[in-house]
């Protein structure tokens, strides 16, 4: 079955709602390690370290989890009409894979927290910062520029 072209007119559309969810995850994918950073200073089991895991459940399940599933919809829709041609998009999906990944690691250190078995230091989750900060440059330097 050939998909290609399939989105028609929609196409922008659909590219505008990946957008705007990919700006979603990635405010999470930003602010879970940072929430992290501060969570891992406070004393187990103190009245801080209880707020800072309500702050993490309510982040990831109510924003980041339902982000990241919509923007790999979204993003698969624009990829099945595009024909997955393009070196760009083909680096472009490693990209995100490895991002998906951290996010599944960011959902694990949420849950040592809220078991209160946090096993990092602070430093650790601001040196996590980076990892999405540099995919994200990436990934748009791709799809905008598109330089293969
Ligand atoms: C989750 C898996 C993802 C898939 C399958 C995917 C796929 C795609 C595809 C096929 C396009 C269309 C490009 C075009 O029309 O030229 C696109 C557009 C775009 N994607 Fe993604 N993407 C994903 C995640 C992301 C992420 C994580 C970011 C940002 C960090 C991102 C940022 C963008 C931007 C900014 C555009 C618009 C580019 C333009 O038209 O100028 N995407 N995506």
């Amino acid at each position: 079955m050939v998909m290609t072209g399939w989105l028609d007119g929609a196409y922008l559309w659909v590219k505008a709602a990946h957008v705007i969810l990919v700006i979603f995850w990635m405010a999470g994918m930003l602010m879970l390690p940072r929430f992290f950073a501060y969570h891992a200073q406070a004393a187990a089991d103190s009245e801080e370290d209880l707020v800072w895991r309500e702050r993490e459940r309510r982040l990831l399940r109510i924003i980041v989890n339902p982000s990241m599933v919509l923007a790999w919809i979204f993003g698969l829709m624009l990829a099945t009409h595009l024909g997955f041609e393009g070196g760009w998009l083909h680096v472009k999906l490693v990209l995100v894979l490895v991002l998906s990944a951290f996010h599944g690691m960011l959902a694990r250190w949420r849950k040592d927290f809220a078991r209160g078995e946090n096993r990092h230091s602070d430093r650790f989750y601001r040196l996590m910062n980076e990892i999405p900060s540099v995919i994200i440059i990436l990934v748009v330097i791709l799809v905008i520029v598109k330089p293969f």
